[in-house]
Formats: structure tokens, sequence, C-alpha cells
């Protein structure tokens, strides 16, 4: 193999940059042509392909985002598409392509391994919700992002006896939220995963008031099916208590990566390169432990992702 490809696709996440910074130096390094596609499909499709050296990553590795850019495609996922984007590669002469990703970019790029294309995932997103891996890029930046809220909030809260709802992201996985509750010592969090009695969530917070605790911090994915708007009514209904809502929302994503995002960035990134100067193919990158392992692209992708119930308990009993 002599020429590969590198794109970023969907949610940006915080050490995609760092994996990018990684295929482009590792792969010259190891005699490779790496073209960086721009946009993720959208821009493979359309041809946005530039040829990287060196100098085209310096000083990336500490920023957050992505130089590359990303997209979602609908386009990408028809056939049309998919046939668009594999002629591009073709004129390219590109005959490897890493995908930096969350589980609709993997998934992209199994649809383009099936037709042929010699194709490396690498997780990247802040929701953890690839089930391969233990942890996804971006994953670990997030989570510290919304400790650092939630400590601010805590202050406010506490100064204003209040219940504060922090609603954070990570779609259909409640990983974010149940990460930083438990950092963050919060009273509940609300994950799609498990259903939560309304009358339990604010027992707890009068509980907390009973026992003298100034404030109430309630961690509410997303993905969770009821509105925030409407437990906050609720909440401040059943207790008495003025309750606030803060959506986190894009702050999350942003923000220079935390050493185990980069890390495992860069040796994810290192290894797509490995794999495709080998000539090995279809696979998807994740890491077991502290190791960076890989997977069949495909395999991996039918893993069900499931969420650590043991921590989720953990949580009401800590704020008990
Ligand atoms: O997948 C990453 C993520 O930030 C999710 O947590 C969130 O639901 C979604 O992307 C938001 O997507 P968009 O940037 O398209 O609004």
């Amino acid at each position: 193999m002599n020429k590969i490809g590198v794109l970023t696709s969907g949610g940006d996440s915080p050490g995609m940059n760092a994996a990018v910074r990684a295929v482009v130096r590792c792969g010259i390094n190891d005699g490779l042509e790496v073209y960086g596609i721009y946009r993720g499909f959208e821009g493979l499709m359309e041809g946005e392909i530039v040829k990287m050296d060196r100098v085209s990553v310096a000083d990336i590795l500490q920023r957050g985002g992505t130089i590359l850019k990303t997209a979602r495609s609908d386009k990408f996922m028809t056939e049309e598409g998919q046939k668009k984007a594999i002629n591009m590669l073709k004129t390219f002469g590109i005959e490897g392509l890493v995908i930096i990703g969350g589980d609709g970019s993997l998934r992209g790029g199994a649809e383009l391994a099936k037709k042929g294309v010699c194709v490396i995932g690498i997780p990247g997103t802040i929701d953890n919700d690839l089930a391969y891996t233990d942890c996804t890029i971006g994953f670990d930046t997030a989570v510290n992002t919304v400790l650092e809220a939630i400590t601010k909030i805590r202050d406010t809260s506490s100064a204003n006896e209040r219940t504060t709802i922090i609603e954070v992201m990570g779609r259909k996985c409640g990983d974010i939220a149940l990460y930083s509750g438990l950092g963050g010592g919060a009273e509940f969090v609300l994950i799609p995963e498990v259903k939560a009695e309304f009358t339990d969530v604010c027992k707890k917070v009068v509980q907390g008031v009973n026992r003298g605790k100034q404030h109430s911090i309630i961690v509410k994915a997303e993905g969770y099916p009821m509105k925030s708007e409407d437990l906050v009514k609720g909440i401040s209904e059943y207790t008495g208590r003025e309750t606030k809502l803060v959506v986190l929302s894009y702050l999350q994503r942003g923000g220079s990566p935390t050493l185990q995002d980069r890390k495992i960035a860069t040796l994810c990134g290192a290894r797509a390169t490995e794999l495709l100067k080998n000539d090995s193919r279809n696979k998807a990158l994740g890491v077991l432990g502290s190791e960076v392992v890989e997977y069949d692209l495909y395999e991996a992708l039918e893993q069900k992702h499931s969420i650590d119930l043991e921590m989720y308990n953990l949580v009401d009993i800590l704020s008990r």
C-alpha cells in the first residue's frame, strides 16, 4: 500500500486532531503518502482531498475540534453516495482509509469495506457508545469538562439552596452522565439505560434537604426519555425547592484533550498506519485496559453497549 487517506466524521471530539497527527506523521515515517479528506464522507464524495505533510499537522495535538472539519452526511448513506466516494478514492489512488468517528461513522466505513475499500476505524466520539472499546477518544475530556461545570454549579447551587439539573450529551448512551455524576457527587443520574421513578428522584432531593444539604445536583443524559423542562417543573412542585436547568450542550465537545485522550488517539493513529502498511484491512481499533487493540470491524460494530450498573448503584449509595 502506498497511499492512504484519513477523515474525521460525525460529532467532533477532543483528541481527533491528535489521531490525525499520528496517522499523518507515522504514515509518512512508514513511507506512505497520506491524504487528508475534509468534511468527512461529504468531502470524500466531493473530492476535498489534500496531500498532507509533517508540517500540515503541526501545533494541533493540543487542540479540540478537527482540522479536517467534520460533517454528517445523509447522501453518503445512499448507494449512489457510496459509489461516488469509492470513485473518488480511485481517482486519487487512495488504497486505505482511516476513519475517525463514532458509531455512525464506523458503520459508514463498514459499508465502504463491504464494497472493497480497505478501512481502519478509530473510535472518536465524546459519547463512549461503542461497545467494543473501553473508551472512545474525547470521552475523558468531555467528562472532565462536565466535572468542572458541576463543581462551579455546586457553589452557586449551595449559596442559593437550589436543586440544579445538569443536562449532558451522549445520544442514547448514559456514560457521560454516569461518570460525571459519580465524579461530581450527584444525588441522581438519569440515563436512558435505566428507568428511574420520578418520585424516587424527588425523595432523594428531600432526603438531602432533611439532612442539611445545601444543594442537590441531578445529572441527566440528553437521551433520558423525559424533557428536562418537565423534570424541572415536576421536581420544583414536588419538593417546593427552587430548581434550575443547565444544558451544557456543545461546551462538552470542545477544549484541549486530556492526556488520556491524546494518548489513545496517538496510539490508535500509529496502529492504523502500521496495519495499513502491512495490508491489514477492516479493523476497528479500541482500548482494552491500557492497550490499544484491534478487532474485526464488522464484529466490533455488532456488540451492544451496556451501562455499568454497579457504578449506577454506587452513585445512589454515596449520595444517601
Ligand atoms: O455524537 C456526539 C454528539 O455530541 C452527541 O452527544 C449529540 O447528541 C450530537 O453529537 C449532537 O450532534 P450535532 O453536532 O449534529 O448537533
